[in-house]
């Protein structure tokens, strides 16, 4: 049976998320505008050329026209072997990334550097890096107050608010991003009245088995909580130190898995999945890779389930069973159709 779309399941519920429901209007699949043209201008930037360009170190400015080039070359063939895709803000970071690979190798200079990444243990090494975990709790602040607000009650209205939700954030890094979801679902939850002690079960799955560990240990500096409200801080994390551990409650409802979204098969199930969080992940792969990741999302993620990808980060064109929702605040994707 076809889920009823979000704006039309928050609009018969009255009072409960409909002043954001009234704004929800419906993007035209394959409208131009800044989907496509953001989706090929982040393609476009694969080309070393454009980066070479571009490059200004922010630690340390290329020294002569020779390093420059070098460090241009390094971005190019970066790109082009790890199928990355990097829009102007995660730009400086890789540009940090290189940096570092070339002080940690010992080459010393970029051209030196350059010649290691003939070397194929180095091009892991540089992906790897780059792969790293850019990530804090609530990373998307507007993404998490809709999901608070507005999507999780929906969920809730339509399948009973006794019903254990599955959230999954693929690519969690060290576990911000699942705790965060944790967070404000039991928050939401006790709000709204749910009468289930663990309203929902978040799965934070990784590639990465050293970030995977600091989500395990669940212990985070005030760097990462910078998004943290004071009122969540107070009630779901505890002082360790001058650090933060993430409180047992949100702790329970969280389990990290290590696997890779490029694995053959994943251990989850068809149509189960009510929210989808993926962020800063997909432009790590090839564009293959991508759609078929997305692919793959739009089979587990229940019909009604939600898709919500990071900034600047959208879909073109839109698979059929997703439909790309807008707000002022945040835009998402919703499943509405089994395929
Ligand atoms: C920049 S972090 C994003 C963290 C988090 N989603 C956020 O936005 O706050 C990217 C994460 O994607 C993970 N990653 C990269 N390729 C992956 C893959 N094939 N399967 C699973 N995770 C992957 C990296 O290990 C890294 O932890």
């Amino acid at each position: 049976m076809a889920a009823e779309p979000y704006h039309a399941s928050v609009a018969e519920r009255g009072s409960e998320p409909s002043s954001r429901g009234a704004r929800l209007r419906r993007r035209e699949r394959g409208e131009g505008g800044t989907s496509d043209a953001g989706v090929r201008g982040m393609m476009s930037s694969t080309d070393g050329e454009v980066f070479a360009m571009q490059a200004t170190p922010p630690e340390r400015r290329a020294s002569t026209d020779a390093e420059r080039e070098a460090f241009g070359a390094i971005l190019g063939r970066i790109l082009r072997s790890g199928g990355f895709r990097f829009d102007d803000d995660t730009v400086s970071r890789l540009r940090s990334v290189v940096w570092e690979r070339v002080r940690a190798s010992g080459a010393g200079n970029a051209q030196t550097y350059l010649t290691r990444l003939t070397d194929p243990a180095e091009v892991q090494q540089i992906h790897a890096a780059i792969a790293v975990r850019e990530t804090r709790f609530f990373r998307m602040p507007t993404q998490f107050e809709l999901l608070s607000d507005d999507v999780l009650p929906a969920l809730w209205f339509r399948r009973g608010s006794d019903t254990r939700l599955l959230l999954w954030s693929a690519g969690c890094a060290s576990g911000e991003e699942a705790y965060s979801l944790g967070i404000v679902t039991l928050d939401a939850a006790i709000r709204r009245g749910v009468p289930l002690t663990e309203p929902a079960r978040v799965i934070g799955s990784d590639i990465d088995g050293s970030a995977l560990r600091i989500a395990e240990n669940a212990v985070y500096n005030e760097r990462a909580l910078a998004n943290v409200a004071p009122a969540l801080r107070s009630r779901y994390f505890v002082r360790a130190g001058h650090d933060w551990r993430v409180a047992e409650t949100p702790r329970r409802l969280v389990q990290f898995q290590r696997w890779s979204l490029l694995d053959a098969v994943w251990p989850l199930a068809p149509d189960r999945v009510d929210v989808l969080f993926c962020h800063d992940v997909l432009p790590f792969f090839s564009a293959e890779e991508r759609r078929h990741v997305l692919a793959r999302f739009c089979r587990v993620l229940a019909p009604g389930g939600y898709l919500f990808l990071g900034h600047g980060e959208t879909l073109a064109p839109v698979p059929d069973v997703l439909e790309e929702v807008h707000l002022p605040s945040a835009s998402f994707y919703q499943k509405v159709s089994g395929e």
